[in-house]
């Protein structure tokens, strides 16, 4: 597994402001928009292409193009569903396919509720989004489900990460043969006894969407 940590001042500088209690919700929703769309910068770095040869008004001239078929783009709801329209402006021609995951604020336990995705996913690259990889286990079901799909290359966009829930998904795909990269935006410290990541940015679903 490869875990990518995007290192960039203005991903620094929109974390800052994202993680302050002080930042209202239109302003957070649109830094996670900004934010993703930086972080989806780096992880299509290895989205497949194809060489193709066009005429410039000068000259003919060999090209690269996003290989069929597109990319499935994967929002975890509630929270990912914030980080959606981030990714969809830099791969507009993805296919959006929805995972319903909620986790049990008692045993942190993930279940799946919904899911919209084609039934088939051999061959294809993945890109997950959630953002917050706290404990693992959400993030893990998520995997899980599309490798039994057929999802043969899988990316996941977090904004933060705990070290905790990192080593849960390295743990969990040591022996799988499923490619799987994380893109972070900063890997923070611990969770917290609450299943919290610090310092974290608080309930990415509550601050994005307000509390329901
Ligand atoms: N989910 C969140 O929204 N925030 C956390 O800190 C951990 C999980």
């Amino acid at each position: 597994m490869k875990v990518h940590v995007a290192d960039h001042p203005l991903i620094s500088h929109k974390l800052t402001v994202l993680r302050d209690e002080r930042t209202d919700s239109p302003t957070f929703r649109r830094l996670v928009e900004e934010l993703v769309t930086l972080l989806a910068y780096e992880a299509t770095r290895d989205v497949r292409t194809k060489s193709v040869v066009i005429q410039t008004p000068v000259t003919q001239t060999d090209g690269l193009k996003m290989a069929e078929p597109r990319p499935v783009v994967v929002p975890i709801l509630r929270a990912g569903l914030g980080m959606l329209e981030g990714m969809t402006r830099l791969i507009p021609t993805a296919q959006v396919g929805f995972l319903g995951m909620v986790r049990d604020e008692k045993t942190l336990q993930a279940t799946t509720y919904a899911n919209r995705l084609p039934e088939d996913l051999s061959g294809r690259q993945c890109f997950v989004l959630d953002p917050m990889l706290a404990t693992g286990g959400t993030l893990a079901s998520a995997i899980h489900y599309l490798i039994a799909l057929g999802a043969t290359d899988i990316t996941a966009l977090c904004i933060l990460a705990a070290p905790e829930g990192i080593s849960f998904i390295e743990r969990e795909f040591e022996y799988s043969s499923v490619p799987i990269t994380i893109v972070l935006g900063a890997l923070d410290i611990k969770l917290n006894e609450k299943g919290y990541i610090v310092p974290g940015l608080g309930d990415a679903g509550d601050r994005l969407y307000g509390v329901v």
